[in-house]
């Protein structure tokens, strides 16, 4: 079964409790929440008080996605605000076997992040202490970017690499309908999009178009 996870970067800020109801309504399967500093990226979004408030508004999971420099510092708050999976980019933690198995004691599943540049091998020796890989698919830092090819070949590296291990292929960024079959084949399990799904009129149509795509 493929996940899609709309992101809300896309949404509209000042509507989104409404947003976050059509997507949910429209199947989606957990809501992707990117978290931003303007230092690890060159944006800032969002932290915990609004994971908190979609906590109190919607059903679905909560994927939050940090992109911040020493995540560690936070996330006991994310987790408390309602997180269910906290996803930290590899680039980020040097210390990223700790910051794993912190996500997990604090009850949440725990994802790595890879910048299109990383290469995946990174998560050779924290295989059993992930939940998710999210593999990047743009530079993140901004919504609406156009999808970087080579993310195909490190989806299928990913993929390889888990194994028959319960972990999560991600991919973030730039995912239209299009692309959803070649996504799916590479060995997508989840697939995150934001101005492709909140950009469109009928939000709950592309997601429709897209799990018909991914042929589940
Ligand atoms: C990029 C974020 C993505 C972004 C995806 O930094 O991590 O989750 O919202 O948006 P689209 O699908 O518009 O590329
Ligand atoms: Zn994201």
């Amino acid at each position: 079964m493929i996940k899609i996870a709309p992101s809300i970067l896309s949404a509209d800020f000042a509507a989104l409790a409404a947003d976050v109801a059509r997507v949910e309504a429209g199947g989606a399967d957990q809501l992707h929440v990117d978290v931003m500093d303007g230092r690890f990226v060159p944006n800032i979004t969002i932290g915990p008080v609004v994971v908190g408030a979609l906590r109190k508004r919607t059903r679905l999971p909560l994927d939050v996605h940090l992109m911040i420099v020493e995540p560690e510092r936070y996330l006991t708050e994310f987790v408390q605000a309602g997180a269910d999976m906290v996803t930290v980019h590899a680039e980020a933690c040097p210390h990223l076997q700790r910051v794993l198995a912190q996500i997990r004691e604090l009850g949440a599943r725990a994802g790595v992040a890879l910048n299109p540049a990383t290469p995946p091998d990174v998560l050779t020796y924290v295989l059993d202490d992930l939940d998710l890989v999210l593999v990047m698919s743009v530079n993140p830092g901004f919504g609406g970017q156009r999808f970087i090819e080579s993310a195909h070949e490190k989806l299928r590296t990913v993929r390889a690499l888990v194994g028959d291990r319960p972990i999560e292929v991600s991919v973030d960024g730039g995912v239209q309908v299009d692309q959803v079959g070649g996504l799916v084949a590479d060995g997508a399990s989840t697939l995150v999009a934001g101005s492709a799904i909140f950009g469109a009129p009928d939000p709950a149509a592309v997601i429709a178009r897209m799990r018909e795509a991914a042929g589940a």
